[in-house]
């Protein structure tokens, strides 16, 4: 005798075709590059402190910067702004990344003034990785984690 019919299985779903896993979009490796090779052409006369910055943008450009010292010292230019200056001349607005070369064995992070330019273009969640040139090690934080509450045009928008 025949036992109880047992239920079909259900016609499987054919899987869902597995996903590559989500590639990093940024190419870190070329925009280190760029920055430690911009960093050699750095004009440190007065610090001796050369940096190096590479920006990737959202078309796959990358433009590098690096620090530009003046006798008159206020005047100097950082290696991130130096960066932000070739992008914005070149036609591009739009920075999905940044990577910082430093010198010394430990990452440095952006200055003030830097991060309020970056600001100008960038979101909060803009990548930056900075990098120390002397060991290599690297730090990686988002615009937003190291300008809070930054200032932005659309502030200027309410003018009492
Ligand atoms: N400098 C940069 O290029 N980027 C920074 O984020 C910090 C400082 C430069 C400015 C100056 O030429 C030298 O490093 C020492 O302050």
């Amino acid at each position: 005798m025949k036992g109880p019919v047992k239920p079909r299985t259900p016609a499987r779903k054919a899987a869902p075709k597995k996903r590559a896993p989500a590639r990093d979009a940024v190419d870190w490796g070329a925009l280190a590059a760029a920055a430690r090779r911009t960093r050699r052409r750095a004009h440190a006369p007065y610090s001796g402190y050369a940096v190096g910055a590479a920006i990737g943008t959202r078309d796959g450009r990358i433009f590098a910067g690096c620090n530009v010292e003046n006798a008159s010292y206020g005047l100097t230019v950082c290696a991130e702004r130096s960066a932000i200056l070739h992008m914005v001349a070149a036609g591009a607005r739009a920075p999905v990344a940044l990577v910082l070369v430093a010198p010394g064995a430990k990452p440095v992070m952006p200055c003030g003034a830097c991060r309020q330019t970056l600001a100008e273009f960038a979101p909060d969640t803009l990548p930056i990785r900075a990098f120390a040139a002397r060991s290599g090690t690297s730090r990686a934080v988002t615009l937003g984690e190291l300008l809070p509450h930054g200032f932005r045009a659309v502030a200027l928008a309410h003018v009492d």
